[in-house]
């Protein structure tokens, strides 16, 4: 199975940015975690991040026919993109929503995800984790 995982702005940052919320391993150790599930479960795994929201759409429009499911962190863009959400809908695969630090537990203006209303899962608080936990949902669901 192939599964795109996305990641929004900022998140190229991990290491450096507010480590007592998102911990202190780097971007490159999360994209070794999850390349490293890949090969041990023979997932075939596409990892991007980008800060710009026009580019993160694009990509899930290349998914398209190609992509059997997509992990996807929108960073910022959770709390604010109606076009992250359109595209999602639009290409329609089964998609689970992750976060490293536990929103709900955070200000009111990370209370509101717009992609939540397309996702089929939120994963929040579990840390690198949860990008494990979402590739694992999708391979039991659709892997077979
Ligand atoms: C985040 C939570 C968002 O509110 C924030 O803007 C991020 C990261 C998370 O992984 O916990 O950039 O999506």
């Amino acid at each position: 199975m192939k599964i795109l995982v996305l990641n929004g702005p900022n998140l190229n940052m991990l290491g450096t940015r507010e480590p007592h919320l998102y911990g202190d391993r780097n971007y490159e150790s999360l994209c070794n975690m999850i390349n490293g599930f890949a090969s041990q479960k023979g997932i075939d795994v596409e990892i991007y991040q980008s800060n710009h929201e026009g580019c993160l759409v694009d990509k899930i429009q290349q998914a398209y026919g190609v992509i059997d499911g997509i992990v996807i962190n929108p960073a910022a863009y959770t709390h604010t993109s109606v076009a992250l959400l359109d595209a999602l809908k639009a290409v329609s695969i089964p998609t689970v929503e992750v976060h490293i630090s536990d929103v709900s537990k955070r200000e009111d203006f990370r209370q509101v995800s717009y992609v939540r209303n397309y996702c089929e899962k939120t994963i929040a608080g579990h840390g690198f984790d949860g990008y494990i936990e979402a590739m694992d949902y999708l391979l039991q669901k659709y892997g077979g």
